[in-house]
């Protein structure tokens, strides 16, 4: 993993990383200047990428334990890649997000950006790293998919998701201050169905894991390292993966070995 310094990308060429300060908002507010539309509205849902609403976006002392890291070329310092941050939004809970620019996308600097963002927020004692994801952003849902991530919220009808991921690998567990059952809902979905509409409006804290996927590469823990922190702290499981797919198979039987008293009897 690398925290700092320089980095070799997959195409040859080289960044410097390093934690950026509010001396660096005005070069950030310029690598946001130089997104092309669509990566402007992949990273922020919408907006045009006016000079007031850029300004505001940049700036990285808003919100007290915010960390940002950014990358630049080692021949020009000053003209940021990548940039790369959390702010914190609750007890050991944070909101990330990742921007490349578009000439450096694809080139494994995403995943370097986002790698270092993880171990800052680890060694800073941040276990939850939240990022707000258009469905519609595959590269983004890849790199989250070499975390194992789950749904955290309902996600909306313009189709963007909140998922979650631990700093410290695996699945990331429940919040500290739960109030009502903890509710692990195992489905392939992203959208609720009427009972976890029903289980979240009953005023239970829900997450929904989308289990094993062999297409993405996504793994179960449960199956891989026989941990899964969700469905440990769960109170109770409800199982939804398709039994016919073998990997989520061995998920719902590995789940009624090790919990029986958390599944529908
Ligand atoms: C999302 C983003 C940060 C990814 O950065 P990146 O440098 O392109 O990512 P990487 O090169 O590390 O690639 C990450 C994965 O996505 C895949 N990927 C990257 N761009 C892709 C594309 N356009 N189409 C399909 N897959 C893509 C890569 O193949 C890689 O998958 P793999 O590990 O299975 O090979 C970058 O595209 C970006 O800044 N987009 C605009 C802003 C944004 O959407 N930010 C996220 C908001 S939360």
């Amino acid at each position: 993993m690398v925290m700092t310094g320089k980095v070799q990308l997959k195409d040859g060429r080289a960044v410097l990383l390093r934690g950026a300060s509010p001396g660096d908002v005005p070069d950030i507010a310029r690598l946001l200047r130089e997104l092309s539309p669509d990566s402007f509205r992949a990273r922020f849902h919408g907006g045009l990428a006016t000079p007031g609403l850029v300004a505001r976006l940049a700036r990285v002392n808003q919100v007290p334990g915010t960390v940002c890291v950014v990358a630049a070329p080692p021949s020009e310092l000053q003209h940021l890649v990548a940039e790369a941050r959390y702010v914190p939004i609750g007890d050991g809970v944070a909101e990330l997000a990742v921007t490349v620019l578009d000439r450096y996308q694809r080139s494994g600097l995403g995943e370097v950006m986002l790698d270092a963002l993880v171990g800052r927020a680890r060694d800073a004692g941040i276990e939850v790293l939240r990022a707000v994801v258009s469905l519609t952003n595959g590269p983004m849902l890849r790199l989250l998919a070499g975390y194992g991530w789950t749904l955290a919220e309902p996600t909306d009808e313009c189709a963007i998701a909140c998922l979650e991921i631990s700093s410290a690998g695996g699945m990331p567990g429940w919040p500290k201050d739960v109030t009502g059952q903890r509710i692990l809902v195992e489905q392939k979905s992203w959208f609720d169905d009427g009972l976890t509409v029903a289980l979240r409006a009953a005023g239970h804290q829900v997450r929904l894991c989308s289990g094993p996927d062999q297409r993405t590469g996504r793994e179960c823990p449960l199956i891989t390292s026989g941990e899964c922190r969700l469905a440990e702290g769960a109170d109770r499981i409800v199982p939804g993966l398709p039994a016919a797919d073998p990997h989520c198979a061995a998920v719902t039987e590995a789940h009624r070995r090790m919990w029986p008293g958390k599944l529908p009897s």
